[in-house]
């Protein structure tokens, strides 16, 4: 790691904490469970005699379930249950349309669940499944969304973060005078695919009870905070929260389709409800990873951009399609980080959204900010080519001294560094002119591109400080979903109480446990991290450095004051070297450096680990990872990894990213800002403008097939 002078900032009032130093590399510590199979995820949780659930779904798009034969299924030996719309426990609260299951007889999508079959064996519930025969009264659906599409509505919510349109200056007026680039760009429907299916088992415990007070669930799950499933569970459930236990202690990644509880834990949950008290299971397969899960929304974008001749930007306007769910309303913010990213005056951006039906959308890793930043960066670089100046010089000479949306300072932005730092560690100056590359068939260039992620201090988390036999333990509800949450936690705690970091353990991912805010949205280190620096300085303050047997505090973090008054988020700039065969269209990526500036970093290793995942991940996007919807049915044609290419080692060649250490004491006790979706972030633009500097042809669809090159090559 490389150090950067931190730019200092005074808190107008700081915590009386000290700040937390932690910065060591740790090796992770729950890996030596995990290779040696010994981690208890959700589905090898170990339970007496447990029945196995397959659901039953939906095969058409829009319109109602008229009948379901299940005869042949029930007549299976080990079949021990039918569940339908016709005998599933009523659903009371309404917390998430998506969650409302089995209600009635309509049908909002295809793959919708239309019910389960619980037996014995997972083989004898997958067949009988297969027997169910459903008849449909089947609607016209309406599928596939475009640019300007009339049906479009400006949907009042964008994910979490900003809504609808924005505008300053008059974009207008200063694109009617002209424009230097005007462009469409679009990124298909893509899928999480976390190696970990989506799996579960439920127990109810005294299921019969004749006071459904005296009755409890324990949820065996795979996700990214217990405690917020827990709450939009419990009330579709009939239970209050104090009703449902959800353990996830273990999880095999996520990328944000486990930080939102999806239909068939519900499912489940009621299956285990009917059959009075037996555990039921169920992993989906990788087919129904591709259904009710959750997916990154295709996106299409429009740029229109002006530009002085040295490269300063004008204007700009940029807009966004999407399609949302008609069952429930889910829309990326897609063109949030063009309004803050560089310092143009005349700006407008705006979020359409057209109505499918289709399952709904859901976060993935960057929601939003990855999407509108293969557009804005890809633009940026065709800006830089036309009027000839280098494309680093071109943002640095839009670098913003504020944020540009709200007049705050930054808390921290060191983009400008990042870029320096990777040009002159990635060998900026060999670019050569564009075309000008050739190795044999290949072409060969080199492409930069920003990345940015806003961190949000959402709510603070609370954490628990324990002392028994001579060590201390960290206890919060945290989830770590491959992260790296058991190593740093552990950490920040042993900084925070001044003792070696062998003396901590670290108690997390279930409920009962102190409430902490779900790994999402990249909050999940600088939230946890301030609360537990809070739980440690009361520990200290009411034990001392000798306390008693069983001394445990909790405390809740907190955010520093005046905080708000700072725009918050976290910087980095990607560099890639790239060739495509000029005789298969092929592109590779030989090299990729991403540089960032993400405040303190807790464990350089899982910090690393998390930026190149980023990055490879954004690679994948780039190069391969396309699901297909069929406009007239309603699935996805290739869900499976056979159709559906994630990237292998084989399709990633060397790979680095360091980071340039800020303290942002706008983030809590620890300064750290957050890094799981900062390294996604840009890549793909940066890949599509090396390519453009390779070949000369400017691809703005992802993904960059040999195909699409083709097409472009003429
Ligand atoms: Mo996420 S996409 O941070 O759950």
């Amino acid at each position: 790691m490389t150090t950067l002078e931190p730019r200092t900032l005074e808190p107008e009032a700081t915590a009386a904490e000290a700040p937390v130093v932690a910065g060591n590399d740790r090796m992770r510590v729950d890996a030596p469970a995990k290779v040696t199979g010994t981690a208890p995820y959700a589905y090898e949780q170990p339970v007496e005699d447990p029945a196995h659930l397959f659901p039953i779904v939906s095969t058409i798009a829009r319109g109602r379930i008229t009948d379901i034969d299940d005869a042949a299924a029930r007549e299976l030996p080990g079949v021990r249950l039918v569940l339908t719309h016709a005998n599933a426990p009523r659903i009371r609260v309404h917390t998430d349309a998506a969650l409302v299951i089995l209600q009635s007889s309509e049908v909002h999508h295809r793959g919708e669940i239309a019910g389960a079959v619980v037996a014995d064996s997972p083989q004898v519930a997958r067949e009988a499944a297969g027997l169910v025969r459903v008849t449909y009264d089947e609607q016209p659906a309406e599928l596939g969304f475009a640019i300007d599409d009339p049906r479009a509505t400006e949907p009042r919510r964008v994910n979490a973060f900003k809504h609808g349109s924005y505008e300053r200056g008059d974009a207008d007026a200063c694109l009617a005078r002209g424009t230097l680039v005007e462009a469409d760009y679009s990124l298909p429907m893509e899928f999480h695919s976390p190696i970990e299916p989506h799996a579960v088992t439920a127990i109810w415990h005294d299921a019969s009870a004749l006071d459904p007070r005296a009755t409890r669930l324990t949820l065996y799950d795979t996700n990214q905070g217990t405690g917020g499933h827990a709450l939009l569970l419990a009330p579709a459930l009939g239970l209050l929260p104090g009703q449902l236990e959800v353990v996830s202690p273990y999880v095999g990644g996520s990328f944000g389709t486990k930080g939102w509880p999806h239909p068939h834990l519900v499912l489940v949950a009621m299956a285990a409800k009917l059959l009075g008290g037996r555990p039921v299971k169920y992993a989906m397969t990788r087919q129904q990873m591709f259904r009710t899960v959750g997916h990154r929304p295709a996106s299409k974008q429009r740029i229109r951009l002006s530009v002085e001749a040295d490269g300063r930007l004008l204007a700009l306007d940029h807009q966004s399609w999407a399609p949302t769910a008609r069952l429930k309303s889910y829309v990326d913010q897609t063109v949030s980080a063009t309004r803050m990213m560089y310092d143009v005056a005349d700006l407008r951006t705006v979020h359409h959204a057209v109505v499918q039906d289709a399952a709904p959308g859901s976060f993935m890793r960057a929601p939003g900010e990855f999407t509108g930043m293969f557009a804005l960066e890809t633009a940026l670089d065709e800006a830089a080519h036309a009027v000839g100046v280098d494309p680093i010089e071109l943002r640095l000479r839009n670098e913003p001294g504020k944020d540009p949306e709200n007049g705050k300072p930054w808390s921290t932005r060191n983009l400008v560094a990042c870029l320096r730092e990777g040009a002159e560690q990635f060998g900026w100056s060999q670019r050569r002119p564009v075309g000008t590359q050739r190795d044999g068939e290949w072409l060969v260039g080199l492409g930069v591109a920003a990345a940015t992620y806003p961190n949000q201090y959402f709510v603070p988390s609370r954490a628990g400080i324990r002392f028994t036999d001579g060590r201390y333990t960290v206890e919060l509800q945290a989830g770590d979903i491959g992260t790296g949450a058991w190593t740093i936690l552990p950490q920040i705690a042993a900084d925070a109480l001044d003792v070696p970091v062998d003396l901590v353990d670290a108690e997390i991912g279930r409920t009962g446990l102190p409430w902490a805010i779900p790994a999402g949205g990249s909050v999940g280190t600088f939230t946890w991290g301030d609360a537990i620096v809070a739980a440690a300085a009361k520990f200290r303050r009411k034990h001392g450095e000798a306390p008693p047997e069983g001394a445990h505090e909790t405390a809740a973090g907190r955010m520093p004051r005046g905080s708000r008054g700072y725009s918050r988020h976290a910087f980095g700039a990607h560099f890639v070297q790239a060739r495509v065969s000029t005789v298969t269209g092929e592109v590779r990526v030989d090299r990729m450096l991403g540089v960032f500036a993400a405040g303190r970093i807790i464990n350089p290793r899982t910090a690393r680990s998390q930026l190149i995942g980023g990055m490879t991940m954004g690679l994948s996007a780039a190069l391969h990872e396309e699901a297909h919807l069929d406009e007239r049915f309603g699935h996805v044609v290739n869900g499976d990894l056979a159709g559906y290419h994630v990237a292998a080692h084989a399709d990633v060649g060397d790979l680095e990213a360091i980071c340039l250490e800020e303290h942002d004491p706008w983030f809590g006790a620890t300064g750290a800002k957050g890094i799981g979706e900062l390294g996604v972030v840009g890549v793909p633009a940066a890949i599509g403008n090396a390519l453009f500097n390779a070949s000369g042809v400017r691809l703005r669809d992802l993904p960059f097939t040999p195909d699409r090159l083709f097409a472009a090559w003429g």
